[in-house]
């Protein structure tokens, strides 16, 4: 089939390769000239394993970009919307790129079109696309429109993609359904066909019920600190209940990311506007907003006033294997750090400090040793594999005090503290 994306981020990219990979003609199209130059010359312009490969293998097969949008709408009779939805100050998802994206359809549409919404809107947001392409059009081409969330993760989209759990499908149009399932007719996961309402809600109450899952744990984690018992224990025992499952249970510094924060923040901000209050959701922000500060505390605790102190920050990416840094807790520590007045020096292997940081005094490395030389603590705030791999024996001869603070319970803890490190996770020790 042929299929026209109209946005060129993560979700878009990702998707639209994987439907190629699959046989289907993929044209993106992006408002940003550098990204569809980029993707153009065949480089994916973010960092996601496994993607750059098969945009080599694809590029102008069956997979194009254009910045021409016209031409694009006109040759493509299914669209898919995959701009972002970022938050408003006020909690609320802004919908300024997915309304520009529909009247620019609208303005273009020349015959019978299906869009798809894949970005994550708001409930009630696929009826409101129908109207503004319907407003902005110049005839009465016909316009069927469906709500397919995505439920890819960052650092995993590829795989995410390839193989997901499930397909959702929400639209009142029979042909417009029978269109996407014929689109996904090559994957085995069930599918499910609802209302654009509920598949809307569907993501939304998704992903707030794994930030919930993140929150409770490491509530848990904070009572656990206390007690002295180690939440990887607990949450090994209650994730072999089928009910519970293993998975988003790992306590740490937090949610963050492009998702998790905006969603849930928005699924509030829609309750409070029905006065129905999702009291829990707040209780799981609060908790999440705060998780930065404990971890502070915790190593003020330990290590005292931290003026002067030489901190190595372990992570700056929001989770590992992407270099997306949005709303990543690693930034409010950096900013708690130089607010104690501690000197920071930082390692990531992928993301590049900016220099509103470097002109502050934090020192990027790009070499871990290098950064934990004479630290008085080393901070671990992503749980990037490689600093589970290195030569902890090494950088224990390299620091000035083996103070290390795991953000992310990602090191084997015994085997630290035999080296001679005082080590101290979040519910962990
Ligand atoms: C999330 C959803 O998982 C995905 O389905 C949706 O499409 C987009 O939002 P993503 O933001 O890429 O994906 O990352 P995810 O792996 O879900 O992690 C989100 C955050 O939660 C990260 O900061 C991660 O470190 C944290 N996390 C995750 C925990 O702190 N503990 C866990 O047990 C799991």
């Amino acid at each position: 089939m042929k299929v026209l994306f109209i946005g060129m981020g993560y979700v878009g990219t990702t998707t639209g390769l994987v439907l190629a990979e699959h046989g289907h003609t993929v044209t993106g199209f992006d408002i940003d000239q550098k990204k569809i130059d980029s993707l153009n010359q065949g480089n994916v312009y973010f960092y996601e394993p496994g993607l750059q490969k098969i945009l080599s293998s694809h590029l102008n097969k069956n997979v194009f970009f254009t910045t021409n949008l016209k031409k694009a709408v006109e040759q493509n009779d299914l669209i898919f919307i995959t701009v972002g939805t970022p938050s408003l100050a006020n909690g609320s998802a802004d919908l300024s790129y997915v309304k520009d994206a529909a009247k620019m359809i609208g303005k273009y549409i020349n015959s019978e079109k299906t869009v798809v919404l894949k970005s994550t809107v708001p409930i009630g947001t696929t009826e409101k696309v129908q109207k503004w392409i319907e407003e902005a059009a110049q005839n009465n081409s016909p316009v069927k429109t469906v709500m397919n969330p995505e439920f890819l993760r960052e650092g995993s989209a590829l795989e995410d993609a390839l193989h997901p759990d499930r397909i959702v499908i929400g639209t009142h149009d029979r042909k417009a359904a029978n269109q996407l399932r014929m689109l996904y007719q090559n994957w085995s996961c069930p599918v499910i066909e609802t209302t654009p309402k509920a598949a809307e809600m569907i993501k939304y109450a998704s992903n707030s019920f794994l930030a919930a899952k993140i929150s409770f744990i490491n509530e848990m984690a904070k009572l656990c600190d206390k007690l002295q018992v180690n939440i990887q224990d607990v949450a090994h025992g209650m994730g072999l209940d089928p009910r519970i499952g293993p998975h988003f249970l790992k306590a740490g510094l937090g949610y963050g990311g492009s998702c998790f924060p905006k969603d849930v923040k928005e699924l509030i901000y829609t309750a409070d506007s029905w006065e129905s209050p999702l009291e829990i959701l707040n209780k799981v922000e609060e908790i999440n907003r705060n998780q930065g500060g404990y971890f502070i505390e915790k190593i003020k605790k330990k290590l005292g006033s931290l003026k002067g102190k030489k901190a190595a920050l372990f992570g700056l990416a929001f989770k590992p294997h992407t270099d997306d840094t949005r709303e990543s807790v690693s930034y409010l520590i950096m900013e708690r750090l130089l607010k104690e007045h501690a000197e920071i020096k930082v390692h990531d292997p992928v993301v590049e400090l900016s220099s509103d940081w470097t002109n502050q005094g934090v020192k990027q490395f790009k070499d871990p040793y290098k950064a934990a030389k004479s630290a008085d603590v080393i901070l671990i705030c992503t749980d990037w594999p490689e600093y589970e791999e290195l030569d902890w024996a090494k950088v224990r001869q390299l620091v000035g005090s083996p103070n290390i603070f795991d953000g992310r319970n990602a090191m084997n803890s015994s085997n630290i503290k035999k080296l001679g490190f005082y080590y101290e996770g979040i519910g962990y020790f």
